[in-house]
């Protein structure tokens, strides 16, 4: 039987290699207006990493995580998100001892076990941005402010950036418990998924997409009214900001995102044509000092490549402005064809030397099938000459040129 790929893992052909470079380039383009500097983390790690950082009762660490063990029987895992990578190398590496603050990015696979279907695969590619060491509002505005960038960049539409505030511990405590209360009386109504996860993580259950779930927490308290001064008023100012930056947004308070890091501030970018969260992040106060290193505030987001390419139109497939060379002679033909075709390279032009024999008729058809805008014709007369014959594909013109 013939070798598949695996599921959820996929190939991306050239059409699609060529939109999620554009992706990836236009990210780092806006990213680097805003001064954020790479780094290039491991795709293992040890599982203990996720289960502190994205939290042990959150659906990735339960369910979705590739999990192995190495030869000496340390539990590693293929990473889910990048996140908590970029924390583990913050301490291991002292960062926090270089500067006051630092703004990181990073670009690569992530993989998680959940049931695949358009726009949700095992191996998906994120492009990340985390900010170490800044505690004021402006960073999460601005935050928010990049994603939005990268989209309108993109020419995406038709997105709502949505926002919450999750508060500090203390907020959050507070909040579970009244959340709790409220869930028993509904219990009924929710889905045996809720049900488990209300004791363990009972915000979860805000962002469950059963519907009899969600009209179950309409009327369920808002975390809003739980916040402490300090945290409503950086919630306050974000909005500011974000109004400021021109950066259309919704409250939402039933977001609550789907791993366990998250203080104050939440966001997500979610496509109305997709149904899908395209851009996601926030802020994460504790979680540098949870993974041992000094008390350190952060924030961040990760967008998905793979859902950002589906937005993305085609592009046109018109002639490729590049250089066909076709050798029509003998050996001493071929060895001038493949000087012309480096001299092309040479002036910055893309040139590839015909690698099938045949008629000029046939290789003038190949030209055309594989869409150079320029055929270059290299016979006998052409080397006796030291020019070459340049034929526009396009409009048929043709000229004999030196090069
Ligand atoms: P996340 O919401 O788990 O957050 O993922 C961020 C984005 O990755 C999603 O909005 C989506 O575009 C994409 N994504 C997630 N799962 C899949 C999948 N199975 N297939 C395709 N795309 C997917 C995080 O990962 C956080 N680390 C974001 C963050 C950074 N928060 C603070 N800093």
């Amino acid at each position: 039987m013939q070798i598949q790929s695996v599921r959820g893992f996929h190939d991306i052909l050239e059409k699609e290699a060529k939109k999620f470079r554009k992706v990836s380039q236009t990210a780092r383009e806006v990213l680097k207006l805003y001064n954020f500097e790479e780094i290039i983390l491991p795709v293992v790690e040890y599982t203990e990493l996720f289960q502190r950082s994205v939290g042990e009762a959150t659906d990735i660490v339960q369910k979705e995580m590739f999990v192995f063990e190495d030869r000496k029987g340390r539990t590693l895992a293929l990473r889910p998100e990048g996140t908590a990578s970029t924390v583990r190398a913050f301490i291991q590496h002292k960062l926090y001892a270089l500067r006051p603050y630092w703004k990181l990015f990073y670009e690569g696979p992530m993989f998680r076990y959940e049931r695949p279907q358009a726009g949700r695969y095992r191996q998906f590619h994120q492009i990340g941005a985390e900010v170490f060491g800044v505690a004021e509002p402006h960073a999460d505005a601005e935050i928010i402010k990049i994603a939005y960038d990268i989209l309108e960049k993109l020419g995406i539409k038709n997105v709502v950036v949505e926002i919450n505030s999750l508060g500090c511990k203390k907020d959050r405590e507070a909040y579970r418990t009244a959340l709790l209360e409220y869930l028993h009386g509904v219990k009924e109504e929710l889905c045996s998924d809720c049900i488990n996860r209300m004791e363990r993580n009972p915000l979860r259950v805000l962002d469950c997409k059963v519907e009899t779930c969600k009209a179950a927490v309409k009327e369920s308290p808002k975390i809003v009214n739980f916040l402490c001064e300090e945290c409503k008023e950086h919630y306050e100012k974000l909005k500011e900001y974000l109004k400021e930056l021109n950066v259309p947004f919704r409250e939402n308070y039933n977001l609550v995102r789907g791993l366990d890091y998250y203080t104050r501030t939440v966001f997500e970018a979610v496509s109305e044509e997709l149904g899908l969260t395209l851009i996601a992040g926030g802020r994460y106060d504790y979680l540098v000092e949870e993974l041992g290193g000094p008390p350190t505030p952060a924030l961040g987001f990760a967008l998905g490549v793979e859902r950002l390419m589906l937005l993305l139109e085609d592009e046109e497939e018109g002639f490729r402005d590049a250089y066909f060379i076709i050798p029509f002679g003998d050996e001493k033909v071929y060895k001038y064809a493949l000087k012309v075709a480096e001299t092309l390279r040479k002036q910055g032009k893309v040139a590839e030397l015909s690698y099938r024999k045949g008629g000029l008729k046939k290789q003038l058809e190949l030209a055309n099938k594989m869409k150079y805008k320029y055929a270059v014709i290299v016979g006998e007369d052409e080397l006796k000459e030291g020019v070459v014959t340049i034929k526009n594909m396009e409009t048929g013109e043709q000229r004999v040129e030196k090069i």
